[in-house]
């Protein structure tokens, strides 16, 4: 568990002064006993204001919606109104109906290209990609999704009154929240970046320039435009005053985002993907995600080399190499025909036919798995998918008194999105639309690249690596966790499931933990976290591969269950707070 009493303190001590914590009392039932509740959450204002949620009788949405709209103030360069996410759900209390015996859900909430979109959009007469269009600027947000996600999320499952749980981002938009070194480092980086990235002047500056570490930021604009979604709900965003602030700085700057592009806006309902593994349901997101397609196959790969990888452990020993090395060699060859299927399949099914259900086959997996090298690298050149007979994003995990949960994954995609602010309404746009694949083969800011399965089409959504996930054994809830990171999510998902089921670390010690990340390309690159050894760097480069160092990749949030008990924790490499807590049961 991270919590951390100092920041808590001098948190608390603030919002003494600035925030009045409900305008009206909440109404709720009498206390009956008290249950465990847990968050981990990527910065200390959701998480105190997510705890007030559950304290207050709110289930786990409630919480993450009231949490979500509050890091769209306090955490701007990945929390947003702008972006769009996914929400994987447990949900056994909150069910209307018991059709769903596994009470999992799905929200998608991502981004989908403007209707003005279209597949070379982004190349230019020669059929190059024109650099950096499709990341800064007018041209590169697709339809946001965030608003319309918490609304639906909130009609479907929420409790509290949907105002209320807007009125703690209003109060911080309003007066003020204090900023971190981190938010104030990311913000200098990012001016500096976009830069020469276009010749379109941004505005980014105007509105996040003033960002200075222990400062009080207040956002005005933000503030009323959080007031009017909490009057109107999600109709402002897309139909109201929101909607035309938002459509006018597009039409003036070239942009492709069109009120009818608003309007028609939906988040969708999905199926999860649900793997078995060890005895577990593994619930995941299921595409316009690779995420939960890609961790599956990861587990269950791992699982059925399982033997050989206990062979090549008691050789690496006897030869004195380091286990980690061995670990690590055998993590990229499963990771390497994972995204080599990810690149060839996966894409928004609305639009393409995504075989998930082959795909995470064990009959399939076996195949893909027969070619594994132990010992030695595989080619890069021969690995193809299988035949068939952001990074800034930002994640949470909340369970409430009741054991309901939600696995929250949303972003803008790079840090700060696009550079744009719409003027009025004082939110950032995203820059989505860089996770389309622009051109067969080109990679996209995390180096991953695709095909015709993600090609751009008007109104599709692009591919994500997003993996909000939870784990159920013998039915009931285990663990709840995600991260942000781009295409890195996917491997740290992985690590972090393994770290606690397999490796028995403790919830913290599984999100600190040295994390390695291979794709298929970059052509035998292993990303590492900094305090990955010496000995293990040596030995992987003895094996031929290329070493990146990856100072951030991922800031892993958890909840989970571990001999009988309930621990949370927020990845050392961010500045969250965990915290596992008694609530008062109302049923
Ligand atoms: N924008 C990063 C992702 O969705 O994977």
């Amino acid at each position: 568990m991270r919590f951390r009493p100092h920041r808590y303190l001098s948190f608390f001590v603030i919002s003494l002064c600035s925030w009045p914590l409900f305008a009206e009392p909440i109404k709720v039932a009498e206390p009956k006993s008290t249950q465990m509740a847990a968050v981990a959450m990527p910065d200390l204002y959701s998480a105190k204001v997510a705890k007030q949620i559950l304290f207050a009788g709110g289930n786990a949405v409630d919480a993450a919606v009231a949490a979500g709209f509050v890091l769209a103030v306090t955490y701007p360069e990945a929390g947003n109104l702008g972006g769009g996410g996914f929400m994987t759900l447990y949900t056994p209390t909150l069910q209307s109906d018991d059709t769903d015996t596994l009470a999992v859900q799905f929200l998608d909430y991502r981004e989908k290209a403007p209707k003005a979109a279209f597949r070379d959009l982004y190349l230019d007469q020669d059929k190059q990609v024109i650099p950096y269009r499709s990341l800064v600027g007018y041209q590169a947000s697709g339809v946001p999704g965030t608003v319309m996600g918490f609304w639906q999320a909130h009609q479907r499952f929420g409790s509290l009154p949907w105002q209320q749980l807007l009125q703690p981002a209003i109060e911080y938009a309003e007066q003020g929240f204090r900023v971190s070194q981190a938010i104030e480092d990311r913000a200098k980086w990012f001016q500096g970046w976009i830069v020469d990235k276009t010749t379109m002047p941004l505005n980014f500056m105007d509105y996040f320039g003033s960002l200075k570490a222990n400062t009080l930021f207040k956002q005005p604009e933000l503030a009323l435009t959080l007031e009017r979604i909490a009057k109107q709900g999600a109709s402002d965003f897309y139909q109201g005053k929101t909607a035309q602030l938002l459509v006018d700085e597009m039409q003036a700057h070239n942009g492709l985002i069109t009120l009818d592009d608003l309007n028609r806006y939906q988040a969708k309902w999905r199926e999860p993907v649900v793997g078995e593994w060890l005895g577990r349901q593994v619930v995941s997101a299921p595409p316009p995600s690779s995420g939960g397609v890609a961790i599956v196959q990861l587990l269950k790969l791992k699982q059925l080399l399982a033997p050989q990888l206990q062979v090549a452990l008691a050789q690496a020993k006897k030869d004195g190499i380091p286990e980690q090395v061995v670990k690590t060699h055998f993590y990229a060859e499963l990771e390497k025909r994972v995204y080599a299927d990810r690149a060839h399949f996966l894409g928004d099914p609305d639009f393409i036919k995504v075989p998930i259900k082959t795909l995470i086959s064990s009959d399939y997996l076996k195949q893909r798995s027969q070619s594994i090298l132990l010992d030695d690298i595989s080619d890069s050149e021969k690995v193809r998918h299988g035949k068939l007979e952001s990074p800034e994003t930002t994640h949470f995990s909340i369970m409430d008194g009741q054991g309901n949960a939600v696995s929250n994954t949303y972003t803008l995609n790079m840090p700060f999105g696009s550079g744009v602010v719409i003027p009025g309404a004082g939110f950032l746009m995203n820059d989505e639309m860089d996770d389309f694949s622009k051109k067969p083969g080109v990679a996209n800011v995390f180096g991953v690249v695709g095909g015709k399965a993600n090609e751009i089409a008007p109104e599709k959504r692009m591919l994500s690596s997003m993996s909000p996930t939870i784990l159920l054994k013998d039915g009931q809830l285990e663990m709840v966790v995600g991260t942000p990171g781009g295409s890195t999510i996917i491997t740290s998902v992985f690590q972090t499931i393994v770290n606690v089921v397999e490796e028995g670390m403790s919830a913290q010690q599984a999100v600190d933990a040295t994390r390695v990340h291979h794709q298929l390309l970059p052509v035998n690159q292993i990303a590492y976290n900094p305090e990955l050894p010496e000995d293990v760097k040596d030995g992987l480069q003895m094996m031929g591969y290329h070493l990146k160092k990856n100072n951030y990749m991922g800031d892993v949030q958890i909840i989970t269950h571990i001999n009988g008990q309930w621990q949370a924790a927020s990845d050392k490499r961010g500045v969250g707070v965990s915290d596992v807590f008694e609530v008062k049961s109302r049923e």
